[in-house]
């Protein structure tokens, strides 16, 4: 598959590195831009966004690999992150992450993120959510959820069902 950006995006894209005085600078934003049309960042747009920006690839495969939430493979629709940090993980988080992957047949002990075979739900582990005095917490997508139960989580999928 060939990667290629398209005309209104790299628009933006440009408009956007004008707000830097050093095109490096722009670097996070750009990513942003990418991951947000993509949903990732594959290698070819880390050596895009390299060759826009005149750098080398180096340069920006250390942010990606860097900064969490940059994703390095495809993920679903449905991000589910749980919290396994130490609040939530003492509120039962583990046992919630187990449900969401039983429930959504992933293998709940397999490392990093694990996507459904349709592509429709990701569910991974994340650090401290901030929220910690409602444990457990969980994020999918953008939307957050306190307190969560099993139950609570059976409804969560439901609705994206
Ligand atoms: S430990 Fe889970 S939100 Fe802080």
């Amino acid at each position: 598959m060939s990667f290629a950006i398209p005309a209104p995006l790299e628009a933006e894209i440009d408009e956007l590195i004008t707000h830097y005085p050093v095109k490096r600078s722009a670097s996070l934003m750009l990513l942003h831009a990418l991951q947000e049309h993509f949903g990732w960042i594959s290698q070819e747009a880390v050596e895009w966004t390299a060759a826009k920006l005149g750098l080398q690839p180096i340069n920006v495969y250390e942010l990606v690999t860097f900064y969490p939430m940059f994703r390095q493979q495809p993920v679903g629709k449905y991000q589910i992150k749980v919290c396994r940090t130490l609040s939530c993980a003492l509120g039962g988080s583990y046992a919630l992450h187990q449900h969401f992957c039983e429930q959504l047949g992933l293998d709940a002990h397999a490392h990093g993120p694990q996507t459904t075979k349709d592509g429709k739900f990701t569910v991974e582990f994340v650090e401290c959510l901030a929220s910690c005095g409602t444990a457990p917490v969980i994020m999918v997508n953008d939307a957050f959820y306190e307190g969560v139960s099993k139950t609570k989580a059976d409804e969560i999928v439901g609705g994206c069902r």
